[in-house]
């Protein structure tokens, strides 16, 4: 039987993977998941997709009513084509556009709002329930959106070589982008995801913390498929 069989019968089927802007989560979540053939979720892009639909409309990013009335009626959808992730919304693919830096810096102001993450929440337990396993990674998975999860994990590393991951991922994106200013929207990104009210980014009390700083996606993905038992897959 594949693990995912397994998982599901054991009840154990949720991977929740948190930490900070370019703890390396995402691409690790992504090899977790193709490793298990289970479902990735990245709800960063839920959040972004949402920052974009308000940006498209003019919704005022200060007004919570408006943009939570806007979370119950946009639809977005996430889906891997080929190694990508495809988001869309609505039937609009913005796999690209929830990217840019100036939606980035906006992020936040959308993300602080209770009524919104209720809503999204509930998509992001959604899109895992229906799937025969999910990996999901964030900032407050193992918190909130799963905090029964069996498997959690909080990937960290130094602001340094998160500056330096950023830069490389966005210039292969195709972005003129600065160092510093990419230093300088991780530290403000960190300071607002870490201190607001509302689902803060934090280690659960069960997560197993790794350090990334000087380890290779391979390393990470290997160390999380050990700890699940799922090495051999
Ligand atoms: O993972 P990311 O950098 O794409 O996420 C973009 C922003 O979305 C991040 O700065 C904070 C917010 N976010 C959140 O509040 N909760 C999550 N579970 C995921 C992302």
């Amino acid at each position: 039987m594949d693990y995912a069989n397994k998982a599901r019968r054991r009840g154990d089927k949720i991977i929740a993977i948190d930490g900070p802007a370019g703890s390396g989560k995402s691409t690790v979540a992504k090899e977790v998941a193709r490793r298990l053939d289970f479902l990735y979720v990245d709800t960063g892009a839920i959040y972004r997709a949402l920052t974009l639909a308000a940006m498209r409309e003019k919704v005022d990013l200060e007004d919570g009513k408006a943009l939570a009335e806007l979370a119950r009626r946009v639809k977005i959808q996430l889906s891997m084509r080929g190694d990508s992730l495809k988001v869309m919304l609505g039937r609009e693919d913005v796999s690209r556009a929830i990217r840019e830096q100036a939606l980035t810096e906006r992020v936040r102001f959308v993300a602080q709002i209770k009524a919104v993450r209720a809503e999204l929440v509930k998509l992001q337990r959604k899109l895992a329930e229906n799937a025969k396993g999910a990996v999901l990674e964030g900032r407050d998975i193992g918190t909130v959106v799963f905090p029964t999860a069996k498997y959690k994990f909080y990937l960290d590393a130094s602001p340094s070589e998160r500056t330096r991951r950023r830069f490389k991922e966005l210039r292969q994106m195709g972005q003129k982008v600065r160092a510093e200013a990419i230093a300088e929207d991780i530290e403000k990104r960190d300071k607002s995801d870490m201190t607001r009210a509302v689902a803060p980014l934090a280690k659960a009390q069960d997560a197993v913390f790794i350090d990334t700083t000087k380890l290779s996606v391979r390393d990470v993905v290997e160390k999380i498929l050990d700890i699940i038992g799922a090495s051999s897959q």
